[in-house]
């Protein structure tokens, strides 16, 4: 359709109101009368426009879908079918393991895979804008909302990034969806990691750490972006022009639609940067910003703008323009029901070819932190206990659901029965609630523990303390889970500890006295199954975390790509205490797990580390290359990653950067030779004069099973 028409025939008030974006939920009654109560209410909207806002959010289901867009056809003056926006997060009714999990598969095709498979799910309810990938990178577990991103590597995010992207918007035709990349920008440096906090940091690591995400997003196409509540380098990213116009769309070539995140327009006042909703109006259009979502500034005040002369009609008629031509690409103005499909959505939804994917993917982002040689667990054998808060539960499915269900999520208890049937037995141990202290239930678990063979024990957190608005300052898990745990232990050392949480957890404690921690995150509908299925030795884990684990909550902020300081402590000298070094009185500086780590049941041997030369001219590749063999028992996978360090440059430069990475796999005493490409490319930073490019001198070069791999070769740039 040729969408410049459809602009010409659209009054000045049609074209404001196509940039408001209202909840679903307002158009459901067939009469219309109940179009601005409740949180809509206060928005003051005119009645009369109501039914021609361009854009609706939040819809759980195929028949709400067909429902809204009938009511607000039969009521809209312009026609124009409005599109259908969602938080696709991790699954849609079929929910894969959270991202922070994904990203731990260190597996791009995986993180497409399920992007396509949600997308596919989502279309069929009427879903066509997915509010996803978040790509924010973060480097405090305390943040709740770090179960949505990939972690702290800029590299790996910008990866995963537009692997989800091209999944979202794959060759599905009418039952792709379009991806919504979020939250533009640096959302995850909240200070503190308390949600919706101060963000303020260097341009320099802005650009160096925190936008290459996002970058990633709209490399592969994204059709949307979503500004983040946060300010930055005091500014509101909703209406911040050098992130949005200079950024975005001048620098990148974006060309889409950006959206604001829910009320944050208005929220500019809570800030203290605008007085009023009018000014929220002027400066986030000015800021090139198009859909509003869920607060009234510009339906209330751009009218006003324009005939004051500080908007002008164009600038508006841009951003309608953005928002009809991706209604366009969607096909939504041929057809306003586009995908949606009540008996394939019954069909497909949470049914076996989805769960099959879901379960892989629970089964890959798994992260064996230690083992003492109790896993994998013995099919045969003759009794196992479940155990604890977290062990019959569906709540494990993770935060952000969209139509996930609990009773849908396969529990860890009954994976196990899947796999052993009634050679098992279960008792609960404790609650699940962070501030519980009820240990009523310990006596009958460790009864229990002491009678058989095996205890799978799942504790955590529950699902709901990961995810927007759940910042935590207490990130161990609580003190009755240690006493379950310390009971069970003194009746049954072939206790392995099942680890279900949104987020990295300061749990040295647990290191130190469990045999083994298998960290599930948050699983997914199929995380029981999936769960057994690594604990039984049916597939064998392979992921590798993407978030730093401290040792203590004391050492946050801590990521493995930072900067070496005029006084660093050396690696050897970790536990003594230095004085006048960079370091800690009463703790060493290393992390309980290193970005990057993870084991696996079987061995591997690196050998044979190669560099193909020792200087680099520009334009040059050079190949680094490794062998590395299964040694032990277990046909498994192995994470390959590539790091590399500028020693010298115009400014400091981080001890290591991930630049590559390779999942292969590799049968019982099979060996590989693991190659890299190194070029100008990857060298290239954010230089003293704001340049991103590739300086001459030395480059360190490691290759290793996890960050904190020692660098075995060196080249010269020149
Ligand atoms: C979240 C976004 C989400 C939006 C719509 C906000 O509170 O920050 O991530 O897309 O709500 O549900």
């Amino acid at each position: 359709m040729d969408t410049k028409e459809i602009l010409k025939k659209m009054t000045l008030d049609d074209k404001i109101y196509h940039l408001v974006q209202m909840t679903t939920m307002t158009y459901l009654k067939a009469d219309g009368t109940d179009i601005v109560t409740g949180p809509n209410s206060t928005m003051k909207l005119d009645k009369e426009y109501i039914y021609d806002v361009g854009t609706l959010l939040n819809l759980v289901g195929a028949q709400t879908m067909i429902d809204a867009q009938t009511n607000f056809l039969n009521h809209s003056k312009k026609k124009i079918p409005p599109i259908f926006m969602q938080d696709v997060i991790h699954g849609h009714r079929t929910l894969y393991p959270v991202n922070l999990g994904i990203a731990a598969s260190f597996d791009r095709q995986l993180a497409h895979d399920v992007a396509k498979m949600a997308a596919y799910e989502a279309s069929l309810d009427g879903v066509s804008v997915a509010f996803a990938p978040m790509v924010d990178l973060v480097r405090d577990p305390r943040w709740g909302r770090v179960m949505e991103s990939s972690g702290e590597d800029p590299y790996l995010n910008s990866e995963m990034a537009y692997a989800t992207v091209k999944g979202f918007q794959g060759d599905m035709g009418p039952h792709n969806v379009a991806a919504c990349v979020k939250h533009y920008a640096a959302y995850g440096a909240a200070e503190a990691g308390r949600d919706y906090n101060t963000v303020d940091m260097s341009e320099r690591t802005l650009r160096q750490f925190y936008l290459p995400p996002y970058k990633g997003a709209v490399d592969a196409g994204v059709k949307m972006v979503m500004t983040a509540f946060n300010i930055v380098d005091g500014v509101p990213c909703s209406a911040n022009k050098h992130l949005i116009k200079e950024i975005l769309r001048e620098e990148w070539g974006f060309n889409g639609v950006v959206i604001s995140d829910y009320s944050a327009y208005e929220e500019m006042r809570d800030h203290g940067y605008c007085a009023d909703r009018k000014e929220c109006a002027y400066l986030a259009m000015d800021a090139t910003s198009d859909i509003e979502m869920m607060s009234p500034c510009y339906a209330n005040h751009l009218k006003e703008l324009v005939s004051e002369g500080k908007i002008t009609e164009e600038q508006i008629d841009k951003a309608v323009l953005r928002i009809l031509d991706l209604k366009n690409d969607l096909g939504v103005l041929d057809n306003p029901y586009r995908s949606v499909n009540l008996e394939e959505s019954k069909r497909v939804q949470v049914g076996p070819e989805h769960r099959a994917i879901a379960r892989y993917a629970a089964e890959q982002s798994a992260v064996l932190l230690k083992n003492d040689g109790i896993l994998p667990l013995s099919k045969d054998i003759k009794s196992v206990a479940v155990i604890g808060p977290n062990a019959n539960t569906g709540a494990i499915h993770g935060n952000w659901p969209c139509g996930g269900k609990i009773e849908e999520t396969i529990t860890v208890l009954e994976g196990v029965k899947n796999i052993v049937g009634d050679r098992v037995s279960y008792a609960k141990g404790c609650n699940i609630e962070y501030d519980s202290t009820d240990e009523s239930m310990i006596d009958e678990a460790v009864e229990l523990a002491s009678r058989v063979d095996a205890v799978i024990l799942c504790l955590g957190e529950h699902q709901d303390y990961s995810g927007e608005g759940d910042s935590r300052t207490y990130i161990d898990i609580p003190d009755v889970q240690y006493k379950l745990l310390d009971k069970i232990l003194e009746v049954n050392k072939n206790t392995a500890v099942a680890l279900l949480a949104g987020r990295p957890l300061t749990i040295s404690r647990l290191d130190e006295k469990a045999p083994a921690i298998l960290d599930m995150w948050m699983p997914g509908t199929e995380g029981g199954n999936a769960c057994a299925n690594l604990i039984f030795g049916n597939a064998v884990p392979s992921g590798k975390i993407t978030m730093t684990f401290p040792r203590v909550l004391g050492q946050v902020p801590i990521y493995y790509n930072a900067y070496m300081t005029g006084r660093p402590k050396l690696e050897e000298d970790d536990f003594n205490r230095v004085r006048f070094t960079s370091s800690y009185l009463d703790m060493a500086n290393s992390p309980l797990y290193p970005f990057g780590y993870g084991l696996s049941y079987t061995d591997f041997e690196y050998s044979d580390f190669k560099l193909s030369a020792d200087t680099m001219q520009r334009g040059d590749v050079l190949t680094a290359s490794v062998k590395v063999k299964n040694t032990g028992k277990y046909k498994a996978k192995e994470v390959v990653q590539l790091y590399i360090r500028d020693l010298v440059g115009s400014v400091v430069r981080p001890v290591k950067e991930l630049k590559g990475w390779e999942k292969i796999e590799l049968d019982i005493g099979e060996e590989k030779e693991v190659k890299f490409e190194i070029n100008e490319e990857m060298l290239k930073f954010w230089t003293k004069d704001m340049k991103f490019e590739a300086e001459n001198g030395t480059f360190d070069v490691f290759i290793g099973k996890n960050s904190a791999c020692h660098k075995f070769a060196s080249f010269e740039l020149k």
